[in-house]
């Protein structure tokens, strides 16, 4: 039995539902085997197991682990590009160094390096979009359970437009998610998801092909991009004819479901809103890739007038880091920016939306997101080096609203000080 002593910040009740921010100046977390057995004023925790070991964390914030809900891991070498939209960035910076991971060795290089990015920065659960060859995905699982990250993670599959070394075929990629499935879905914490790369480079076989895994595993997740830039949507328009809307070749496909989380969004008509609210499907929000490749302005309030679920994703490496503070940030931003349809975003709702959030998008609300009892203890460490205008502003905060807003304001992956996933600490700098 550990006790954590902390100043911590969550969000238990949705913000865009009336929640607020749930602080507590001086909580004792109780944590054994992982579980978070008691959650109270410190000192009550503390008389409950006066000989448990205490860990005093007073000196920064603890708030739940981050969640990334669309995180590409070939991509980490690829991050930092400028100037390019969607599909030229595609051509020139993301796919050539997607065609290097079909070398195994390469590949578990930067498995190690993308897991230790996430992890680095405070995210502890991924919906990652994985590699086009089955070799890097197990790479990547590999590094997953190495960890202990909670990872979903596929193949993706492409049959038409990329490069050749990324195309596959129908047959050709079910046998290697069978494979993948069974080695990996349900393998400690890692599950699989379905992943087509985007209707744009997948033909209606290689969909339905992709959806015929729904066989082997009836809680398979499934993830794909939609809408993200006019001139994809156009294509897509015309590659599917008898589509209704870009949604609508997944739909029709059967892949989607409550286990669905599609990327980008950000030109979506009220039907796909509606259909998306209607199967409880989510949207992984990319704000700082929707800036770097000017995909343009995400309608959050739309999706939330469908009642689509709607998260953060880093989009690594189109968006540029894997901080969720900045994407929150980010998405603040861009709301603000709007000329019409901004949904002023507050300290909560970015909290929300980079662990609560997540966590329900991901089905995962059941053990990560908040640090209630009951919960697995996914947490960070948020402890800036003295002085540091983070540490200022910590320090000074007028307000729990005041405080969660200067981590997104000022929060780095540096300021990442200590992480831990399932109470086991996989990242230390302080
Ligand atoms: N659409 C298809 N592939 C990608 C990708 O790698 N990044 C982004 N942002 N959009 C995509
Ligand atoms: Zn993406």
């Amino acid at each position: 039995m550990i006790i954590y002593r902390a100043r911590v910040y969550d969000t238990p009740v949705d913000p865009f539902d009336g929640g607020e921010i749930r602080g507590d100046a001086d909580a004792g977390i109780a944590v054994d085997g992982g579980a978070i057995v008691a959650r109270d004023a410190f000192a009550a925790v503390r008389d409950r197991w006066p000989e448990a070991d205490v860990v005093d964390l007073r000196d920064g914030v603890l708030i739940p682990g981050m969640i990334d809900t669309h995180v590409h891991f070939p991509q980490i070498r690829a991050i930092g590009h400028l100037g390019r939209p969607l599909l030229e960035w595609l051509d020139h910076c993301a796919l050539p160094e997607e065609v290097r991971l079909g070398d195994p060795e390469y590949a578990a290089e930067i498995a190690a390096e993308f897991v230790r990015g996430l992890v680095s920065s405070g995210t502890t659960s991924a919906l990652v979009f994985g590699s086009h060859f089955a070799s890097a995905v197990d790479a990547l699982f590999e590094e997953g359970e190495r960890v202990g990250m909670r990872i979903t993670s596929g193949l993706v599959t492409s049959d038409r437009i990329l490069p050749e070394p990324l195309l596959t075929t129908p047959d050709r990629s079910r046998a290697e998610a069978a494979a993948l499935i069974e080695r990996w879905h349900g393998t400690g914490r890692a599950r699989y998801a379905i992943t087509p790369r985007f209707a744009f480079s997948a033909s209606a076989e290689l969909l339905a092909s992709d959806a015929s895994l729904r066989e082997l595993a009836d809680d398979l997740w499934f993830t794909s991009h939609v809408n993200e830039n006019a001139a994809e949507i156009a294509g897509v328009a015309e590659m599917f004819p008898d589509a209704r809307d870009y949604l609508d070749c997944y739909d029709r496909a059967g892949l989607l479901g409550r286990r669905s989380i599609l990327a980008h969004n950000v030109a979506p008509t009220d039907a796909e809103l509606a259909r998306l609210g209607e199967l409880g499907a989510g949207v992984a929000h990319c704000p700082t890739s929707n800036s770097a490749l000017a995909s343009g302005f995400f309608p959050l309030r739309r999706h939330l007038e469908h009642g689509v679920r709607v998260a953060l994703g880093s989009d690594v490496g189109a968006g540029n880091g894997f901080s969720l503070f900045k994407e929150g940030a980010q998405a603040y931003f861009m709301q603000q920016l709007a000329p019409t349809g901004g949904l002023p975003l507050a300290a909560a709702h970015l909290l929300h939306l980079a662990t609560s959030a997540g966590a329900d998008a991901l089905g995962l609300s059941d053990r990560v997101g908040v640090l209630s009892e009951g919960m697995r203890f996914d947490a960070v460490w948020v402890r800036p080096a003295d002085g540091e205008p983070l540490d200022v502003g910590l320090r000074h905060a007028q307000s729990d609203d005041d405080a969660v807003a200067k981590l997104f304001a000022l929060g780095t992956p540096a300021d990442v000080a200590r992480v831990w996933i399932d109470g086991e600490l996989v990242t230390s700098r302080r």
